[in-house]
């Protein structure tokens, strides 16, 4: 049973197709608006969302098919101690394809490894968020004309980040890609992620806590959020969360055709008057994350043999 659990769980030339698929989509939405007719999508959300959750019943929807969620981690039996694989045993029973958010790390997994449906983790603690990456990658896609030879700027807490993780893993794995990693010192990428990915594949990198110094290099500029619920104090979270907060000013030095991306929510690490820069693509991107959804179920839904 295929299931997305990390991005690497696709090939590149399977992340090619999808983006094809979203655009045929854009382009064409009513040759698909019955493709899942009959079908139901599990969407279940142990923790807040609400862009991934939206996108994922909006998706399933505009493909003709049906959602039955849980949403927040008391209103379900995880709250009587069932465990996650149970779980995934009775959510198959009801459903055709299971979208799981969840604040542990491996619980996607441990979710596919008792599902007889195909799973997607729609984000695992800390760890990763490969749908995230698919908006990144059209999005990046729909800018820039290529997903190759870049210079990709990641902003703001590359620890707990898992849409980082993801996206650093899908983008080391294009040609001629380059990564500028900005982060206070205590929140840089974790070493499964540097010595894993990045020094294993020889891709270049540099790490720095300076954004301003880096702006006129950059080809994509990822900010992201400071993770308030994965830190361990509030102390730390308080002296760390305005580390870099993007202004109109601060991108005098950008190159004209940079694309400001984040996944969102923001909190204050994008200045308001930056959504008015035609560089700001990050509603885009939340647009781009249902069409990417939209190709993905259909995927998964054909590999199960549950659609043509
Ligand atoms: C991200 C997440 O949940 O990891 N949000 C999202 O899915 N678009 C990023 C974040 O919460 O900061």
């Amino acid at each position: 049973m295929k299931s997305l659990i990390d991005i690497l769980d696709m090939t590149t030339g399977e992340l090619d197709e999808l983006i094809a698929v979203a655009e045929d989509i854009i382009a064409n939405p009513e040759k698909y608006a019955e493709a899942c007719h009959g079908l139901k999508l599990a969407s279940l959300f142990f923790e807040p969302s609400t862009r991934t959750r939206m996108s994922f019943e909006a998706a399933m929807y505009e493909l003709g098919g049906n959602v039955i969620s849980v949403t927040g981690a008391g209103t379900s039996s995880a709250a009587k101690g069932e465990s996650v694989a149970d779980t995934a045993k009775t959510v198959s029973c009801y459903t055709d394809i299971i979208a799981i958010r969840h604040p542990k790390e491996g619980a996607a997994y441990v979710t596919a490894q008792n599902a007889t449906i195909p799973v997607i983790n729609a984000g695992d603690g800390g760890h990763c968020h490969p749908t995230q990456t698919l908006a990144d990658l059209l999005t990046i896609w729909r800018e820039k004309g290529r997903l190759t030879n870049l210079t990709i700027g990641v902003c703001g807490d590359l620890k707990f980040g898992r849409t980082v993780h993801s996206l650093i893993n899908a983008m080391s794995r294009y040609e001629g890609n380059r990564f500028v990693l900005i982060s206070p010192e205590e929140l840089k990428v974790p070493s499964y992620v540097k010595k894993d990915v990045l020094q294993q594949k020889g891709i270049p990198y540099v790490q720095t806590t300076d954004l301003e110094s880096v702006m006129p290099e950059l080809d994509i500029l990822y900010m992201t959020r400071v993770q308030r619920e994965r830190f361990f104090n509030e102390e730390d979270y308080l002296r760390l969360k305005d580390s870099y907060i993007l202004t109109t000013d601060k991108l005098k030095t950008a190159k004209p055709d940079l694309s400001i991306l984040h996944p969102l929510p923001r909190v204050n690490e994008i200045s308001v008057a930056v959504d008015d820069d035609p560089r700001a693509c990050y509603f885009k991107q939340v647009l781009n994350g249902k069409y990417m959804r939209m190709a993905l179920i259909l995927k998964l839904l054909r590999e199960a043999g549950k659609i043509r």
